[in-house]
């Protein structure tokens, strides 16, 4: 009894926040808390309706859909309700939906299915009749909606009229209006820049886009269109969600490409990693896969709860945003003594990574977005891209916050910091900056670098700080001895240690260029300069009209090259880097052209004709790569026996996996 008071009193706070929450993200497009959040509220209140079904009131958010009509706009009554979806989280509950469609369907002995990309936009109906176009809403609550036809009409991928000879007397489609990345991320500069406030998401900037009065405006706004269902498939006479999809494309709709056809759960689970591998390389957001049985015979037989079908569920993917508290800003300086602000965030997990810091880039990012020590805010992390701010959720303000000071004097030598003309960034421009020197340390052994493996940023801040290298060429006098004596190094590792930083010594020019961290030289402008002078000396003695010569270059660059070989302590450094070894030059380009080269290889599991540093060793002796987790560059995953979790990550990421005798042939 008492667990009952309880349940009432937490589903009526459930109500209520969810109440909130609706109007925020329906009517307002000014959602303050991420969907990972809103949705984690949403199953609360289901499961708890669901242990004690007499509390379901009438008015349960778990009764209807979205929000209702603004106001500004002329209400549309849908013929057929526009439904929601039930979502799903993890691939178990995929089977838990075939279970109850076997449940239900007592005589279905099989199923197939449609999975198609859930796109992260706004659900609109659009009515066709006799192949015109005459009537466009949104879904609003289900029932009533928006009339947005003016609207709908500005954007290209929606057909005015219907192809084909016989076009049906009434069709009403029903697809996903969606901005893609690139015109989100231009429309957010364009209003940064006219001082307008910024979307948080595309999806945000889309429902905005389409709920302007203006038609005009809307006209301008970057807006896209998929669509994936009809409200009754009696309109087009197709018996399958795949036929329907495929008559939509006859009609002159663009179909999204990512729909599958899948004769089978295990298909559909395929399809799900497949899409949550390729999401962020996508031009456009999608917020997980939508599976519907593909039968609309069976569909039909399934029919609907109050607000979802029973024949299709979202499955989401793990959330890329959530919202936390802005606790302090770091301010970090860099290789270039360019001053970074960094977020300093409460914990928060973001797709299942935990997040406590983003960058903000510079102070004029931090002006733009208004943000204020103490500031609830939207963080989004995507991929290995470094976690960011969206924006500060100005309602939830208290007024104790405070906002961010930018500092006058360099937080590590406390020299003074300067902007120079031009500049976003602030600057310390004092030479003998530590941050800086070890920042560039960091860059020089660094994947953009010289890329020695084993000196990360961690060890090159271990070495540093134990004074054993405070310039570039301290890193080629180190020894073994020295390296084992410290701290969380063992004989192997400085082994390792020492023959990575050996193994650097023939290097290309134009990566040693880049690894100098010159600005304005990146890797780009260090090949060009490789190619037109070969050689480091070549290069040294090249004349300001020289290097303007070579294409690609322009003042700024050969003025900053002039500079810094002009100054006798570089030139010292690189002489001291010579007497050790260092021998940047064209020759060495050679290696990219042996057997392996572009390969990226990860080892899993363990070989039985070869230990692992021998097989690495054979790797890189061929001009490959070796790497010790999986990424996007990785191509060859090999296996031995026993493979761990990376094999399941591989197969997800379409990594090419060769077992052992696989890999045998691949290197002979
Ligand atoms: S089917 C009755 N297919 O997801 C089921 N919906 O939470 C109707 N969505 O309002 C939806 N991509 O805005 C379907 N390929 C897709 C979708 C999709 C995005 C959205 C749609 C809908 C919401 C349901």
């Amino acid at each position: 009894m008492e667990d009952k008071q309880a349940a009432w009193e937490r589903l009526r706070q459930l109500r209520e926040e969810i109440a909130y929450h609706d109007r925020r993200y329906y009517e307002l497009d000014q959602p303050v808390i991420a969907d990972s959040e809103y949705d984690r509220l949403f199953r609360e209140l289901l499961d708890l309706e669901r242990l004690f079904p007499d509390l379901v009131v009438s008015d349960s958010p778990s009764q209807r859909v979205g929000g209702a009509p603004l106001e500004k706009f002329e209400t549309v009554q849908h013929r057929h309700a526009m439904l929601s979806l039930e979502n799903v989280f993890a691939e178990g509950e995929l089977r838990d939906f075939e279970e109850r469609l076997s449940r239900f369907l007592k005589d279905a002995p099989r199923f197939d299915y449609v999975a198609e990309p859930k796109m992260d936009g706004l659900a609109v109906e659009l009515v066709y009749e006799n192949g015109l176009f005459v009537l466009g809403s949104t879904r609003g609550d289900g029932r009533i909606g928006e009339n947005i036809t003016r609207n709908l009409r500005t954007i290209a991928a929606i057909p005015r009229r219907l192809q084909g000879e016989d076009p049906p007397r009434l069709l009403e489609v029903r697809g996903e209006v969606f901005m893609d990345r690139a015109g989100f991320h231009k429309l957010n500069e364009e209003r940064g820049n006219a001082g307008e406030p910024l979307f948080a998401n595309p999806r945000n900037a889309a429902a905005g886009s389409l709920r302007q009065l203006d038609s005009r405006l809307t006209a301008r706004r970057p807006l896209d269109f998929y669509p994936y269902g009809i409200s009754d498939p009696s309109q087009l006479g197709c018996a399958t969600q795949l036929e329907l999809l495929g008559q939509l494309s006859a009609l002159g709709f663009k179909v999204n490409p990512l729909a599958r056809f899948c004769p089978s759960l295990a298909e559909v689970v395929g399809h799900y990693r497949h899409l949550l591998a390729m999401r962020d390389g996508l031009d456009y957001e999608i917020d997980g896969m939508v599976v519907k049985v593909n039968s609309f015979g069976l569909q039909e037989r399934l029919g609907n709860k109050a607000r979802t079908p029973r024949w299709a569920v979202a499955c989401k993917f793990p959330a890329c945003q959530a919202t936390t508290r802005l606790v302090a800003v770091d301010f970090q300086v860099g290789r270039t003594g360019a001053v970074t602000p960094v977020a300093i965030l409460e914990p928060v997990a973001i797709g299942g990574v935990t997040v406590s810091r983003a960058t903000l880039h510079n102070e004029e990012e931090v002006r733009r977005k208004d943000l204020r020590l103490g500031d609830m805010v939207l963080v989004q992390r995507a991929g290995d891209v470094i976690p960011e701010i969206v924006q500060a959720i100005a309602d939830l303000r208290t007024g104790s916050e405070i906002p961010v000071a930018m500092p006058g004097l360099c937080p590590a030598c406390g020299h003074v910091l300067v902007r120079e003309e031009g500049e976003a960034a602030l600057r310390c421009v004092n030479a003998h900056c530590p941050a800086q020197r070890l920042r560039s340390l960091i860059h020089f052994t660094g994947k953009s670098g010289m890329d020695i493996e084993g000196l990360g940023r961690k060890v090159m801040a271990q070495l540093f700080a134990e004074k054993l290298v405070t310039d570039l060429p301290d890193i080629y006098a180190l020894t073994q001895e020295t390296l084992e004596q410290l701290e969380g190094w063992a004989a192997k590792s400085a082994e390792n240690g020492v023959s990575a930083i050996a193994a650097s010594k023939n290097v290309s020019l134009a990566r040693f260029l880049s690894a100098l961290g010159i600005r304005h030289v990146g890797e780009v402008t260090a090949g060009l300069l490789e190619e037109r002078f070969q050689t480091l000396e070549k290069l040294m003695a090249a004349s300001r009209e020289e290097l303007l010569s070579v294409e690609g270059i322009g003042e700024q660059v050969a003025g900053s090259i002039s500079d810094y070989f002009g100054d006798p302590a570089v030139l010292n450094m690189l002489h001291r880097l010579r007497e050790l070894g260092v021998e940047p030059s064209r020759a060495n380009v050679e290696k990219t052209e042996l057997p392996l080269s572009g390969v990226v290889v990860v080892f899993t599991g363990t070989l039985a004709a070869f230990s692992r540093d021998e097989a690495k060793e054979i790797v890189k002796k061929l001009g490959g790569q070796v790497a010790s987790s999986l990424n996007r560059k990785v191509t060859h995953l090999i296996c031995g026996d026993k493979p761990g979790s990376k094999l399941k990550k591989a197969e997800e990421l379409g990594v090419v996996v060769l077992d052992e005798q696989g890999f045998q042939q691949f290197i002979s």
